[in-house]
């Protein structure tokens, strides 16, 4: 599927589950919120958010790629960095997370027109997570709720253009030995309770002139490398910019981190921003992994993709 090559990619992080003063900018590369200069506090909290504009032929579009856990952190931290809810121009939903998707009937009701939002066919079954701290869930996309807010829903199982500008992947085609469902999640298909291979799940890919892919995900469960490396098999480029998401590494442990790591390493990325449901763990491997290109995703970020 052929992407346009775009003049430029600015991912902002909306929310996300970190802020730390400390971690540095690259100017024009990658800029952090300085606290004291916004109008109000951000607030970190275990949910995904970011704000995607896209360049074109002079004109700008505007996604929201996931929806954050729940209305608080998405509607304080676009106060905060001052964006305003009809500044959208499409919605999509990494998967059918609740820490993805909280925020977004809110959303839609705070906007003045209704909104194309795009969701994999399968992201509202109920879900649930077995975790050691016992069953969680389930949970189940609003499905109705969002199109009485206003959602004009496009539901895909494939690869599907968006605003005839980036690409959602659809089902995420696994290519690596190491990347295998987590025996944690499940979903429930016809009452039944099955595991969850997060059929669900795709990245959103835009193609940026003289730099190639930037691949943002949401949870990355079908694993970062197979997604990044399906992004490249259906957009037919090979280069790539950045990769930007969580990518739920640590409850895989360390063979799967390290793995990973050489699966990354093979692809050689301009820029690896992580953050969300990495896992702490992970980050410090990843960081030590790649010291001039990794950098921890934090609320209030920047990061700019120019063509050239
Ligand atoms: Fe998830
Ligand atoms: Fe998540």
């Amino acid at each position: 599927m052929k992407l346009p090559a775009l003049q430029s990619v600015t991912v902002e992080i909306l929310v996300d589950n970190f802020f730390d003063v400390f971690e540095p900018s690259r100017p024009g590369i990658v800029e952090r919120a300085a606290p004291g200069q916004l109008k109000q506090p951000l607030l970190a909290a275990h949910g995904l958010a970011f704000f995607i504009t896209l360049q074109r032929d002079g004109q700008s579009s505007r996604i929201l790629l996931d929806a954050a856990n729940s209305p608080l952190p998405l509607f304080n931290n676009l106060q905060a960095l001052e964006h305003r809810v009809d500044d959208i121009d499409a919605v999509v939903l990494s998967h059918g997370h609740p820490d993805h998707y909280g925020g977004l009937v809110a959303f839609l009701g705070q906007r003045t027109s209704g909104l194309p939002v795009y969701a994999h066919k399968e992201s509202s079954l109920p879900k649930l997570l077995i975790t050691p701290r016992g069953r969680l869930g389930p949970w189940t996309l609003p499905r109705q709720d969002l199109i009485n807010a206003g959602a004009l829903l496009h539901e895909n199982i494939g690869p599907e253009m968006i605003l005839g500008q980036a690409l959602l992947t659809g089902t995420v085609e696994p290519s690596t030995p190491y990347e295998t469902p987590l025996p944690g999640p499940k979903r429930i298909v016809a009452g039944q309770e099955e595991h969850d291979h997060f059929l669900d799940e795709q990245a959103l890919v835009m193609n940026v002139e003289g730099r190639g892919l930037v691949i943002v995900g949401g949870c990355s469960h079908p694993g970062i490398v197979n997604m990044v490396k399906y992004s490249q098999k259906i957009t037919g480029v090979k280069q790539v910019a950045a990769i930007i998401g969580g990518f739920h590494l640590t409850a895989g442990g360390d063979d799967l981190i390290k793995q990973t790591i050489a699966g990354l390493k093979e692809i050689a990325p301009e820029l690896i921003i992580a953050g969300h449901c990495t896992g702490f763990r992970a980050l410090t491997k990843l960081a030590a992994a790649f010291p001039d290109n990794f950098m921890v995703s934090c609320v209030g970020t920047k990061v700019y993709i120019m063509g050239g």
